[in-house]
């Protein structure tokens, strides 16, 4: 039996000890950091840049899963590939040409991934999948931590899982919305490999218990 992945998401930390918070992460046993990217344009939010990215880099040994929600991935690619990012996550709607971006990615040496929002059917992405690292469902509309798990984005999961299946492909999914024990395993059941997580991590009492919760789930 597998164990999840899970990728506690930053946006929910605190922005005055981030450091503290990525070495708290570690302790709990997170596998990956999520970085949410947003440039509010493509999303109605304002985030961070490479300089936080290229600061987190010292703090933490954890890969850092950065995704952009940003309007240009092809033209920031690069400054986040430099400050340290280990894997480059880009929305499908935000560009015409997903495989020149793919191919910028790989070219910087990081893991490719592109995610799809929630009115963005399956079909649109599973051409790609061949050439990506992961793919991230979004489980919310992207922009905001906090938000209820919407669970008609199951269907999905379930979808691109039996693609990848049918196929015998590497690409992971990570999904990400609303994450908790409950709808986490309902990902899970659906085909999910990593549960980005915000607010059920920083809000609780004890992140550890949490993250450890999580990767209890088991894999489908
Ligand atoms: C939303 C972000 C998510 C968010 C998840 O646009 O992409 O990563 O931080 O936070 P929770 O788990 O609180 O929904
Ligand atoms: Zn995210």
């Amino acid at each position: 039996m597998t164990n999840l992945l899970v990728a506690p998401s930053i946006l929910s930390a605190d922005f005055a000890c981030l450091a503290d918070e990525a070495h708290l992460m570690e302790k709990c046993g997170a596998d990956w950091l999520h970085v949410d990217v947003m440039d509010g344009h493509f999303v109605p939010n304002l985030t961070i840049g490479p300089v936080v990215v290229k600061s987190l880099r010292k703090h933490t040994m954890l890969p850092l899963d950065v995704h952009l929600m940003i309007t240009d991935p092809l033209k920031y690619a690069e400054p986040f590939a430099k400050a340290g990012a280990w894997g480059l996550t880009f929305h499908l709607e935000a560009v015409n040409d997903p495989n020149a971006v793919i191919d910028a990615i790989v070219k910087l040496g990081v893991k490719p991934a592109a995610s799809i929002k929630p009115l963005t059917p399956a079909s649109a992405i599973l051409r790609y999948l061949k050439d990506l690292h992961h793919v991230l469902v979004m489980t919310v509309e992207p922009g905001f931590g906090g938000q209820a798990f919407m669970a008609d984005m199951i269907p999905k999961i379930r979808e691109i899982s039996a693609y990848i299946k049918a196929n015998n492909l590497n690409c992971l999914i990570e999904v990400d919305g609303g994450i908790d024990v409950a709808t986490g395993t309902e990902c899970a059941k659906a085909g999910a490999h990593v549960l980005v997580a915000g607010n059920f991590v920083f809000s609780a009492l004890d992140p550890a218990a949490a993250v450890q919760a999580l990767k209890r789930i088991s894999i489908s």
